[in-house]
């Protein structure tokens, strides 16, 4: 089956790279919006329309489902794609059910961009669990601008964390919750200030399962890569450099996996 995986940039490829482990046997397409990149620190109107310009590509591409491997993009546009389009549309979820179930004993911090903590949909999810008094919010925007120039674990970002991290008392969490896509880089750094009880936690897993059950596709370990095209906004990548920086990304989720 031909999947798309969209995003802004190249935190999607996160949950690209959960499925290529699950699904060995399908056709990827992976879209960064790298023209537009972040989405973040944009409008509402401006994201949806960027969103609207990529699905009219995708699905000229012919796919069978897309993956709004974005936050940010799932908060602003899911609603509306799916108003329009038929075809199986997975979005974001951060992952504070999860969270929730797994480490109820003391507070969630959810860490994504401006717009998804602002925007109506993870309050609707906050209210849904009942968890106003257990969840705090915070955006982190340069993590965006580091995992898109490949700075995952300089000086830089680790001064960045614990500047923006300071003011919480960590004795009161047992986890933080990667609401960005973007912010799956950086689990070493963030794993290095974090007290040991807080775990961390992405949506990759609940979006990629939930995509096998949408399209009834069967998961498999098979010694078999499934075929994956990038394409940055709507050019196909082809040049040897460019596919090497993104195989470095896909590297960097190889060892960022592991970590909780
Ligand atoms: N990767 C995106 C997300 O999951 C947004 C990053 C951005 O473009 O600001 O929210």
């Amino acid at each position: 089956m031909k999947i798309a995986f969209f995003d802004s940039g190249i935190g999607g490829l996160s949950v690209l790279h959960h499925a290529m482990g699950m699904l060995p046997r399908e056709e990827f397409i992976f879209f960064a919006d790298e023209e537009n990149v972040p989405y973040g620190t944009k409008s509402r109107e401006e994201i949806l329309q960027f969103v609207d310009e990529a699905f009219k590509f995708l699905i000229g591409q012919k796919v069978s489902a897309i993956v709004v491997a974005c936050n940010t993009a799932t908060s602003v546009a899911v609603k509306k794609m799916r108003e329009k389009y038929s075809l199986p549309i997975i979005g974001m979820e951060p992952a504070l059910k999860v969270a929730l179930d797994l480490y109820p004993e003391r507070k969630v911090l959810v860490a994504a961009t401006a717009i998804t903590i602002t925007g109506e949909k993870i309050f609707e999810l906050i209210e849904r669990l009942d968890a106003k008094n257990f969840v705090e919010l915070k955006a982190l925007p340069r993590l965006v601008e580091f995992a898109e120039r490949q700075e995952f674990n300089s000086a830089e970002v680790e001064n960045y964390l614990r500047g923006e991290l300071a003011d919480y008392d960590f004795e009161k969490f047992s986890s933080l919750v990667l609401g960005c896509t973007h912010f799956n880089y950086f689990k070493d750094t963030l794993r290095k200030i974090l007290p040991s009880q807080v775990k961390i936690l992405d949506g990759n897993a609940g979006t990629v399962n939930e995509l096998i059950r949408r399209t009834k596709l069967k998961s498999a370990r098979a010694k078999e890569f499934s075929s994956v095209k990038f394409f940055y906004s709507k050019k196909l990548v082809t040049d040897a450099a460019e596919l090497a920086r993104l195989e470095k990304y896909l590297k960097r989720l190889d060892d960022m996996e592991a970590l909780t």
